[in-house]
């Protein structure tokens, strides 16, 4: 096999043609930043992240040219065009598309014009916003919804609304960013356990309620973890909370609507329907729209993150096209087509990861709609993520820190609306991409093996410096 593959340039690259630094470091290389010039001190990221561009080893910031259903055609950050099978668009029961969604959408702005045009503090509820509250909490069985703009707002806003200075925040080490930003911006007392370990947030609960026994201690955990694909044992975790005074806060962003039977995802799969303390969601993957929700049993909380969470009172609420979009939605969720659609991208979920395994590559998780393909080495990844472009399949590549440093991966996200067809497309498209990269990549991973070579930030700092 001969591993040639053209770059956003036209033109081919071969063994030993790429630029080593393209290949290697990571985003987290340049989060750090020293000296006066605010502007300035930016620009070694973008260096590192513009070899990378033109080569086309940049897989990010891709735009979609139409609907982002399971074909769609897609934009890279490079201008290289990809029309093929889509497995990056975030609609696991392809509402987006679906016709009572759009047109439910249609008659809001019909009715409300396009934007809700204030906070929901203020003047920013419309009917639609507060019927969907009700909904979300029929859903979940709680009493009490807060609606946030994004699920990003909820997550942060839900920890900085609640927690103060003395508190504690314990975290399952990869819960989503909005959680860990609303925790940084809420305490200094921010402790972690590793990933699904209970036993581990047992003894690190312990130990925080032995030196502290009177300030509030908030657990945060997701139901189906957004880049592992894994779930924790909800009810563990929930007893040890209850152990040690502790509430528990359990982000459904990626199962609520399209996992279980009834869609209430890992809460309903593992009976804790009634039992968790707060839930955080988001409506963007399965609910057709931006928009995310808190929900609780108490009248309290609710007005209080209503007026001290400030992602939700100093941001505009929810439009009203989004919460008409996520009214008809749920109205989908919980009829038979609801459960129809769940089933068929249960199916596909089950088929994918047993196609992907028959083609040797490694699926991690339980199945759910985002199914996680390890590649490993970020260097053979992003040289796969172009191929596949090529190939004409489009696929989000997940890098450190997003996920472990050597682990970077293609995060699949599955739709109700693809079909057996597109998946055997995919993963043919995949084995090949991922065979030809690890070739295409052996001599610069024999050579990173050889030799210490240097990390993208210390060049730019030689760079920067040698140009002052
Ligand atoms: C676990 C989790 N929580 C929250 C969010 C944020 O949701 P949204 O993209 O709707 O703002 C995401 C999505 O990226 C997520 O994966």
């Amino acid at each position: 096999m001969k591993a040639m593959t053209k770059n956003c340039n036209g033109s081919s690259d071969t063994p030993g043609e790429l630029p080593i630094e393209a290949l290697t470091g990571s985003v987290r290389d340049f989060q750090e930043l020293r000296g006066s010039d605010l502007i300035g001190r930016v620009q070694p990221f973008f260096d590192w992240q513009d070899l990378r561009r033109q080569h086309d080893l940049w897989s990010y910031s891709k735009a979609t040219n139409t609907a982002p259903t399971s074909h769609s055609a897609a934009t890279s950050d490079s201008g290289v065009r990809t029309a093929g099978v889509n497995f990056a668009s975030q609609d696991y029961l392809s509402l987006s598309s679906h016709e009572a969604v759009k047109a439910a959408a249609k008659a809001a702005i019909d009715e409300y014009g396009v934007h809700s045009a204030g906070s929901s503090a203020l003047l920013g509820n419309t009917r639609f916003s507060l019927q969907l509250e009700q909904v979300v909490s029929e859903f979940l069985g709680f009493e009490h919804t807060v609606l946030y703009p994004t699920g990003w707002s909820a997550g942060f806003g839900v920890v900085q609304g609640l927690v103060r200075p003395d508190d504690h925040v314990l975290m399952d080490i990869l819960t989503h960013s909005c959680l860990q930003e609303g925790a940084k911006a809420a305490t200094r007392n921010i402790h972690f356990h590793g990933h699904l370990n209970v036993d581990r947030a047992r003894q690190r609960l312990a130990r925080i309620r032995a030196n502290d026994p009177n300030n509030a201690i908030m657990v945060i955990t997701e139901s189906q973890f957004s880049m592992h694909a894994d779930t924790p044992d909800l009810r563990g975790l929930h007893d040890v909370c209850r152990e040690y005074n502790a509430l528990l806060v359990i982000d459904v962003a990626h199962d609520l609507g399209c996992v279980g039977e009834t869609g209430h995802g890992q809460l309903g799969l593992q009976n804790m329907l009634g039992d968790a303390d707060l839930i955080i969601g988001s409506f963007s993957k399965t609910f057709a729209s931006n928009g995310g929700f808190v929900a609780t049993r108490s009248r309290a909380v609710k007005e209080y993150l209503k007026y001290y969470s400030a992602t939700q009172t100093f941001s505009n609420a929810m439009s009203p096209a989004q919460a008409a979009s996520v009214l008809q939605a749920f109205e989908i969720v919980r009829s038979d087509e609801g459960a129809a659609l769940r089933r068929k991208l249960m199916d596909n979920v089950l088929y994918l990861r047993a196609e992907l395994g028959k083609a040797r590559l490694e699926v991690t998780g339980v199945p759910g709609a985002v199914v996680p393909v390890n590649i490993g080495t970020e260097g053979s990844a992003r040289i796969a993520a172009r191929r596949l472009a090529e190939l004409a399949a489009i696929v989000n590549l997940v890098e450190y820190p997003a996920v472990p440093k050597g682990n970077a991966r293609f995060r699949l996200q599955v739709m109700a609306n693809h079909n057996k067809k597109d998946i055997d497309t995919l993963v043919r498209l995949m084995a090949t991409a991922v065979k030809e990269a690890e070739v295409l990549f052996r001599p610069y991973g024999q050579e990173l093996a050889a030799t210490a070579i240097p990390t993208p930030i210390r060049q730019s700092a030689a760079r920067q410096s040698a140009a002052t």
